[in-house]
C-alpha cells in the first residue's frame, strides 16, 4: 500500500518541520491539496507554496487540485516540476486535454471523482491516466468520516483495470485510518492518502506503518 501524507491540516507556520516529519516517517508521497474556495468552500494554498516545498525536499509531490478552473494552475505546476497532478472530473475545462498536457511533460496525471460521481464520467480518462483518485469523503476538509459505499467503485476500477490491461494506481483520500485501510485493501485500492490520522499523533512513522500493513 502506497501512503500519501496530506499536510492540509498542519500548522502552516510549521510547514518545514512537518515536511521533515513526513520525510522521516517512510510515507511514499507528500499529498498537496490545492483548494480555491469555489470548487470547495475552503482555500488552502497554491502554486507558490508548492514551488517553495519543491526547493526543499526530494519527496514525491502528489498534487490534488480541488479547483473550479484548473487550467492555469496546471501550467504553473508543470513549471514547478511536481511529480503528479490529479484533476477532478467535476472541474471546468477540457480535462482530457489537460491530462494529456500533464503527461506530455513527463509528469504523472491523475483523475479524481467525488463520492457521488459515476465511474462512466471518467471512462475516457482511464486509458491515459497514471492514477484514479476515488474520494472517500466529500472533498473540502480533513477529519471527515470514510464513506464506505465508495468501495464499490474502487472494486470496479480494479476489475476494469485487470480486464483492460491498464496500469493506473487506485488511490483513495479522506477518512483513512487503521480500520478503514483494511476495507481499502479488500477493495482493490493501491494507495491511501491520510491527513488527520497521521498528524494528530506524535508518532507519524508508526501510523504510516499501520497503513502500509
Ligand atoms: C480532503 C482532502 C484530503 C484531506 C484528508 O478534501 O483532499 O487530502 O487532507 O484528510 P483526512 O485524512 O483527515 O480525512
Ligand atoms: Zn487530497
Amino acid at each position: 500500500m502506497l501512503v500519501g501524507a496530506s499536510i492540509l491540516d498542519v500548522d502552516y507556520l510549521e510547514m518545514e518541520k512537518k515536511i521533515r516529519d513526513v520525510e522521516k516517517s517512510g510515507a511514499d508521497w507528500l499529498h498537496l491539496d490545492v483548494m480555491d474556495g469555489n470548487f470547495v468552500p475552503n482555500i488552502s494554498f497554491g502554486v507558490k507554496l508548492i514551488t517553495d516545498i519543491k526547493q526543499r525536499t526530494n519527496l514525491f509531490l502528489d498534487c490534488h487540485l480541488m479547483v473550479q478552473n484548473p487550467t492555469h494552475i496546471v501550467q504553473e505546476l508543470i513549471k514547478a516540476n511536481v511529480d503528479q497532478i490529479t484533476l477532478h472530473i467535476e472541474s471546468d475545462g477540457d480535462i482530457l486535454h489537460l491530462l494529456r498536457t500533464i503527461k506530455s511533460h513527463g509528469i504523472n496525471a491523475g483523475i479524481a471523482l467525488n463520492p457521488e460521481t459515476e465511474i462512466n464520467q471518467i471512462a475516457a480518462c482511464l486509458p491515459l491516466v497514471d492514477l484514479v483518485l476515488q474520494m472517500t469523503v466529500v472533498p473540502g476538509k480533513g477529519g471527515q468520516s470514510f464513506i464506505e459505499k465508495t468501495m464499490a467503485k474502487t472494486n470496479y476500477l480494479a476489475d476494469y483495470k485487470r480486464r483492460n490491461k491498464l496500469n493506473y494506481i487506485i488511490q483513495v483520500d479522506g477518512g483513512i485510518n487503521h480500520q478503514t485501510v483494511l476495507l481499502c485493501k479488500e477493495n482493490g485500492v493501491d494507495s491511501v492518502v491520510a491527513g488527520s490520522f497521521l498528524f494528530h499523533s506524535p508518532a507519524i512513522k508508526e501510523r504510516v506503518n499501520m497503513l502500509k500493513g
